[in-house]
């Protein structure tokens, strides 16, 4: 059944590859792109069209989105390349190219499909430092980009930062923030929020809580993402109660890649092996391919001189 399938967003090349300090090579990136979907993942977020000098490490993602759009569906199944992007000016430097490379597209119907990636905060320290706005001057920020996004067809989905801890502010996020936010980003417009725990700081018991609050405040779990990052080692566990809760779109990256340059400590996402890992052992369908997917963080995690931060990927490896 529907129930049984759970839909991967693999954010490695973004959120994983962004706090970086060594500059990496676009080819690197690019290749990971390209193997990440070989792995079965249908979902990946490639880049961002941030302000350079605030996130150096993304200031390529133009090229990223330029190779995709050119080489078409080369993968076994069409996948969905996501942007992130905070303003009008991202905006427009992402449809510049993307306008120029899909109209030189011949075949439309195996061409990739593209979505959007916006971002806010659930506090006002926190959305000062990421985005140097208020909470509200975001949300006036998106508008423009909602407005072209239906226009162009272009799904949008909002990430709603520090859900479950703010680095300047604390644990303790308050959960009808969070729903509030939601509901005003779905009302303009957003396809799906994706709830992220930045910092790791999340707890089962709060998680809980906090997809109660959601769902008493309306929101449905189809429209809704969780987006942990496993500084503290409770992502797979927040992972569960999130899927108890019904939720069944998860985001992740190879090899436990990534961080926010603005959550000072916190450390990456959790690893996309140990949640498919986790989530075959349940008897959930990913449509990933395990071994492959293992291969891949061992990959990035030497090209990037970082130990593979996947447990299961590496004892996969070991088999
Ligand atoms: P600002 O400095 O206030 O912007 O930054 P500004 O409007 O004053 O412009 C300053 C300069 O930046 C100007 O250039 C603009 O043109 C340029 P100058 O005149 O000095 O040459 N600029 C841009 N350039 C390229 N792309 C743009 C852009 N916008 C302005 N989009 C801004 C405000 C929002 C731009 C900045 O704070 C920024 O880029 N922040 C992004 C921070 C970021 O990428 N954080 C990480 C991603 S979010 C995350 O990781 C969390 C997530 O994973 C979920 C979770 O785990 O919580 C999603
Ligand atoms: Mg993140």
């Amino acid at each position: 059944t529907r129930n049984d399938h759970v839909r991967i967003v693999e954010v490695g090349p973004r959120d994983g590859l962004q706090n970086e300090k060594q500059s990496i090579p676009v080819a690197t990136k690019i290749e990971l792109v390209d193997r990440l979907a070989q792995t079965g993942l249908r979902t990946i977020e490639a880049g961002s069209f941030v302000a350079p000098k605030w996130v150096p490490q993304m200031a390529n993602s133009s090229e990223i989105l330029e190779y995709i759009l050119r080489t078409t569906a080369q993968s076994p199944q069409p996948i969905t390349y996501q942007w992130l992007l905070p303003n009008r000016k991202g905006l427009d430097n992402f449809l510049s190219v993307w306008e120029s490379g899909s109209s030189s597209q011949q075949d439309a119907a195996s061409a990739p499909s593209i979505e959007l990636s916006i971002f806010t905060a659930a506090t006002e320290a926190f959305t000062q430092k990421n985005t140097n706005c208020s909470v509200a001057e975001s949300l006036h920020r998106f508008q423009p980009i909602m407005a072209r996004a239906k226009e162009l067809d272009l799904k949008v989905r909002a990430y709603i930062s520090v859900a479950l801890g703010c680095p300047y502010e604390g644990p303790n996020v308050d959960p009808h923030k969070v729903a509030e936010l939601a509901v005003s980003l779905l009302e303009m417009g957003a396809d799906e929020i994706s709830v992220a725990d930045t910092t790791g700081m999340g707890t089962a018991p709060r998680t809980a809580e906090l997809l109660k609050t959601l769902t008493a405040a309306g929101v449905e779990n189809n429209d809704l993402a969780l987006h942990f990052h496993d500084t503290y080692g409770q992502a797979l566990v927040n992972s569960i109660v999130g899927l108890e809760h019904g939720i069944r779109t998860f985001d992740s990256a190879v090899g436990g890649l990534g961080g926010c340059p603005f959550s000072p400590g916190a450390t990456g996402n959790v690893a996309t092996e140990d949640l498919v890992h986790c989530f075959h052992s349940l008897g959930l369908k990913t449509g990933v391919d395990m071994e492959k997917l293992s291969e891949v963080g061992e990959w990035i995690s030497g090209e990037l001189g970082r130990t593979n931060e996947s447990r299961a990927g590496k004892a996969t490896l070991a088999q």
